[in-house]
């Protein structure tokens, strides 16, 4: 039997500052309404003045630490820490270091994955390579987003959809027939949409020209349409080829965690791949788009609430910036799950 990464761990966090539609419609031009029905979206959390990404993956991280030692005799000391995220608490150095450090693990390889929304099945793939090459025994794979910090104040877009959230796994090596091992991954890019995604100032390219940036290049900025398009397109695909890698058909996954960006997001994938409603998973409501967070944040609700359960088929994947776009394959295992703070009440999918 081959060697794979395992999960064994799982966990997840959100700021406790709730940011309801209807605040956002008191600051801008927008409604409850719209937001609701054009993203699925009701509200999202967001850090307070003063805190930042690592806050976010120290909490998620010790979680998911916590919830691997419940599992037992298999626990062995974190070697490696795998963060994915693209709002780092500072441009230099990597954030990884330092959350490991809060998190006890001081001293092991620690970096930053940078795929925006992609990130936690990016740096699943990393950790899971490394654990399999022997490079590692068990890692802590984080993902964390502090999208709130890089919004556009007044954009009522932009500022409808993000939210701020972490979540997080632990891997351990072990071989492919074990509950919880990954299966397979799909990973892909295009780089001639990166500027569908971005940040325009803040990097080399600006800071190297030595000139201020104009104003508004400093914020987040999303063409929203084309993203919508590119979303549906590349999720499906991905999570179609992995499928037919693993040896599954997509419509026989007993559930589907796509990125969290919004609801007509996902049901466009579910018909792609001829999903039911209860095959996919939805946290979006509550939390919104939580960047590098979603997938591992979805996945700590859907077990929390019971939609998701040992033995189930699983497929992940992602979207995002860069453009970039990635799945995971996996049989959910029994783990003890610590639930996110204030989770999701299942509700019938929408
Ligand atoms: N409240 C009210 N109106 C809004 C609004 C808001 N929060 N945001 C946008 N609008 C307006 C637009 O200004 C536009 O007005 P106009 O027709 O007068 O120009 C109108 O709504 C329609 O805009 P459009 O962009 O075509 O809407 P949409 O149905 O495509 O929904 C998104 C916009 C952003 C919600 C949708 O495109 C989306 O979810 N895209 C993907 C985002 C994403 O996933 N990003 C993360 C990458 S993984």
């Amino acid at each position: 039997m081959s060697r794979a990464a395992i999960v064994c761990g799982l966990g997840a966090w959100v700021p406790p500052t709730v940011v309801t539609n209807h605040e956002l419609a008191e600051r801008l031009e927008t409604s409850d309404e719209w937001i609701r029905t054009r993203t699925g979206i009701e509200q999202r959390h967001v850090i307070k003045p003063g805190e930042a990404t690592s806050d976010l993956a120290v909490e998620a991280g010790r979680r998911a630490l916590e919830s691997a030692r419940a599992g037992g005799e298999d626990f062995v000391d974190v070697d490696l820490v795998v963060l994915a995220t693209s709002t780092p608490d500072h441009p230099c150095p990597a954030t990884a270091p330092d959350v490991a450090q809060r998190l006890g693990l001081g001293g092991v390889p620690a970096f930053d994955v940078a795929a925006v929304c992609t990130g936690f099945v990016y740096a699943l793939a990393v950790a899971a390579s490394m654990l399999t090459a022997g490079t590692a025994r068990q890692a802590l794979v984080i993902g964390a987003d502090a999208f709130s910090t890089i919004l556009d104040p007044h954009d009522r877009t932009t500022r409808a959809i993000f939210g701020d959230g972490a979540g997080a796994m632990v891997l351990r090596a072990g071989e492919a027939d074990e509950p919880g091992a990954l299966l397979g991954f799909d990973l892909g890019s295009d780089g001639t949409g990166a500027g569908m995604i971005t940040v325009r100032a803040g990097g080399s390219r600006q800071r190297s020209t030595g000139t201020p940036a104009s104003e508004g290049d400093q914020w987040f900025s999303m063409e929203g349409r084309a993203v919508f398009t590119e979303a549906v397109l590349n999720m499906s695909k991905s999570a179609q080829s992995l499928a037919d890698q693993v040896g599954w058909s997509a419509a026989g996954a007993d559930r589907v965690v796509a990125h969290q960006a919004n609801v007509r997001i996902l049901r466009a994938v579910g018909e792609q791949l001829g999903l039911s409603a209860e095959q996919i998973v939805i946290n979006l409501d509550r939390v919104g788009n939580t960047v590098a967070g979603s997938i591992p944040l979805a996945l700590a609700d859907a077990v929390a609430s019971g939609g998701l359960r040992p033995g189930h088929r699983v497929l992940l994947t992602g979207f995002g910036g860069g453009l970039t776009w990635g799945s995971a394959a996996l049989m959910w295992p029994e783990l003890t799950v610590i639930p996110p703070n204030a989770p999701t009440v299942w509700k019938e999918p929408v």
